[in-house]
Order: structure tokens, then C-alpha cells, then sequence
């Protein structure tokens, strides 16, 4: 069987501890031939840790060596590299968020569809077990017509204290874009990608910009800290949808939180764990399942899906129109924060 030739740009740590390891598992249809990093030094250690036969020292010589890339950089760079890659006929995997804007994100599928190459985001969640199965019940009318959505994605004490996340300039912002993106993503794709009508958002930093607050994921410095690390929200949609949101890195309250449920005209769904809420036999019934969140496992099923689209065996499950509307709600919610009113969506 043919195998994907693979290149990795920016080898971090999501490189290292998701992708490398979920793809060099799929041995028998990729093949990992080179990486790029532009800590070089990085880029070396990880060749030899991996067994991966080059490093390259500009992201571009890569292109011809490859069919496709997998794009681990900071935010900021997501979009540059996507569009040089589809530019070249190579297929992208891009970390999430698609880019930092969502003109930059527009420009990333329109090189896509220009080059007819494939465009995956790395929006992994919904390729869990609790996902999958979240899916399968709003598409067999368990919860009827869905109404309302509720989004709480909350940490109380973890902004990511390595890395650049907490730099507005190479990460286009902080809880919103780095973590609330996901459930921004997984709600739409579980609505059936309905079109966001209008955006409420507000935006907040208090708790990190204080000195010396207790921080579960390492010490930050909170003079440099200029992201949001708490966001709250309310989106409307077409079809009666509305959507409830807040995301945290940082808040004061009892202990993190994950929940998506969604609430229809026949019964309710919640996604973490994957639950079912109906009126059944006369009385309110709920059903619990075994279903499992696991994020290692649903970074390799990511890359199976990503590798066998590449080989023309499968079709993507993050289409980048659904990446890219994730993109127009997150800079819609910042945008809303900023100038203190409703962004209407065209
Ligand atoms: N899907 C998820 O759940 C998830 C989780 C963590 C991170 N991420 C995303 O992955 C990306 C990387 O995050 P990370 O945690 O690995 O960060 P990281 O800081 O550990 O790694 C980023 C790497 O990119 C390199 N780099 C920086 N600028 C570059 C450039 N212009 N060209 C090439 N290499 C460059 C850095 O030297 C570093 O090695 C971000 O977009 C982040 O949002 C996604």
C-alpha cells in the first residue's frame, strides 16, 4: 500500500506528546520523513527521539519531500505555513484554532479549495467515544429538535504557564481561543453546523493580572499576561438556537467544570459523560452510558481519519468551513467584548 509521506512544522509539545506518537502508530500508511522547527536545536532532539530521518532547516524544503504537513506552531503562524503548504500541493493538519482571525482563517480555505488540497483543524474532541455518541443521538432524533446549548468549559486555577499562550501577539488571545474553541467547535458540529446569527461576548483578565495567584499549570508573569482568562457569552442562530458559553483558565469557583449538553423538544443530551435525558413510560427518564472522553485515543483516531482522507479512503470530520465558523464566532465574541454591544454575523 502506498504510504502518506509526513513532515511535522513546529515540534512542541502537542507535536511530541499527540501527534508524533498517534501517527508513527499508523506505521503502516505514513511515513514520517522529516521536521521542522525554528528552535533548531529542538527540532534535532526530537528527530532523534522519534527516529525521524531529517530535520529541515526552512519550513518549505520540506514541501517536496511530502504529501502532507502537520502544523504545530504558535497561532500566529498557522495561516502563513498553511497557505505555503497548500500553495505546494501538500495536505495540512493544522492545530486548532484554524488562525488568529477569522480573515486569515477565510484566506487558509480559500488556498485549500484553490489547490484542492485537504485542510484539517486539530479540533480533536470530537473524535471521543461521548462525541461520537452525542452525534449519533441528535442525528437519530433522541433529543428531537434541538433549542438550547450550554457551554461550560472552566478551570479554576490552570492558565497554561508555559509556552507563548499567554501572549495576545502569537496566540490572538488566551481561554477563548486556546480552550473555549473546542467546545465552540463540538457544539456546532453536534447542531449540525447551523449559521451564528448574533454575538454577545464578554471578556476578562482580572485573576491573572493579579500578582501571586495560585496557578495548578506553572507560574506565568502576570505584567506580561494580555489574553482573556475568562469569557462569557451568548450566541444566537438561525433555526431558534441559542447558545450559552463560558470558558476559564482562571476563576473563582468551586472546581473545574466540562459540559455541553443541549436541551431539544423531546429530550436533552450532556456530552462529558455522554448522558440522555427523556420523558419516557409516563416519567423522566435518564440514561448513563460507559461512554470515555479519552483524549489519546481520539488524537490517534484524528489522524487515522486525516490519513486515510489523504489516501482518499475516508472524508474528513473537521471540514475546515465548520474550523472557520468556530473562527468567526471566537473573533465575533472578542469583538463584542471590545466595543461593549451585539456583533451581528452576515
Ligand atoms: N488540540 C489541542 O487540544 C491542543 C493542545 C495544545 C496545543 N495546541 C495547539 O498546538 C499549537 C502548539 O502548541 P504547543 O503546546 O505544542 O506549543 P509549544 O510552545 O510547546 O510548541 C510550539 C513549537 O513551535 C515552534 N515554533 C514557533 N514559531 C515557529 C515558526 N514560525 N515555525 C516553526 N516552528 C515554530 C516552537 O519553537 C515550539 O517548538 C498551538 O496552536 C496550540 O493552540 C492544541
Amino acid at each position: 500500500m502506498k504510504k502518506v509521506k509526513l513532515g511535522f512544522i513546529g515540534v512542541g509539545d502537542i507535536a511530541q506528546s499527540r501527534h508524533i506518537p498517534s501517527f508513527q502508530a499508523l506505521k503502516e500508511k505514513v511515513e514520517i520523513v522529516g521536521v521542522h522547527d525554528v528552535n533548531v536545536t529542538r527540532a534535532q532532539e526530537v528527530a532523534k527521539q522519534f527516529g525521524i530521518p531529517y530535520v529541515y532547516y526552512q519550513y518549505d524544503d520540506l514541501f517536496p519531500n511530502v504529501d502532507a504537513v502537520v502544523v504545530c506552531t504558535p497561532n500566529k503562524f498557522h495561516h502563513e505555513i498553511a497557505i505555503s503548504a497548500l500553495e505546494a500541493n501538500v495536505h495540512v493538519l493544522c492545530e486548532k484554532p484554524m488562525a488568529i482571525t477569522y480573515e486569515k482563517a477565510q484566506r487558509m480555505l480559500q488556498a485549500a479549495q484553490k489547490a484542492d488540497r485537504l485542510l484539517a483543524i486539530a479540533y480533536q474532541y470530537r473524535f471521543t467515544e461521548v462525541a461520537q455518541l452525542a452525534k449519533q443521538a441528535v442525528l437519530q432524533y433522541e433529543i428531537g429538535e434541538p433549542l438550547v446549548t450550554r457551554i461550560q468549559a472552566m478551570r479554576r486555577r490552570k492558565v497554561p504557564g508555559w509556552g507563548v499562550f499567554t501572549n495576545r501577539e502569537l496566540q490572538g488571545g488566551g481561554s477563548l481561543i486556546d480552550f473555549g474553541c473546542h467546545f465552540l467547535d463540538l457544539a456546532i458540529w453536534l447542531l449540525g453546523n447551523p449559521k451564528p446569527i448574533e454575538v454577545m461576548g464578554k471578556t476578562y483578565n482580572r485573576l491573572s493580572k493579579t500578582p501571586h495567584q495560585i496557578n495548578d499549570w506553572g507560574p506565568f508573569d502576570h505584567e506580561t499576561f494580555d489574553v482573556d482568562d475568562h469569557v462569557s457569552g451568548y450566541i444566537t442562530f438561525e433555526n431558534n438556537l441559542s447558545l450559552l458559553f463560558e470558558c476559564s483558565w482562571a476563576a473563582n469557583i468551586k472546581e473545574d467544570v466540562k459540559h455541553l449538553s443541549i436541551s431539544g423538544d423531546h429530550g436533552g443530551l450532556s456530552v462529558f459523560p455522554f448522558e440522555l435525558y427523556q420523558p419516557k413510560l409516563g416519567t423522566l427518564m435518564n440514561s448513563i452510558s460507559e461512554a470515555k472522553a479519552d483524549l489519546i485515543k481520539a488524537g490517534m483516531h484524528q489522524a487515522e481519519n486525516f490519513i486515510d482522507t489523504c489516501l482518499g479512503t475516508d472524508e474528513l470530520v473537521v471540514k475546515p468551513e465548520e474550523a472557520l465558523k468556530v473562527t468567526k464566532m471566537i473573533d465575533a465574541l472578542y469583538q463584542s467584548s471590545e466595543i461593549g454591544t451585539s456583533i451581528i454575523l452576515q
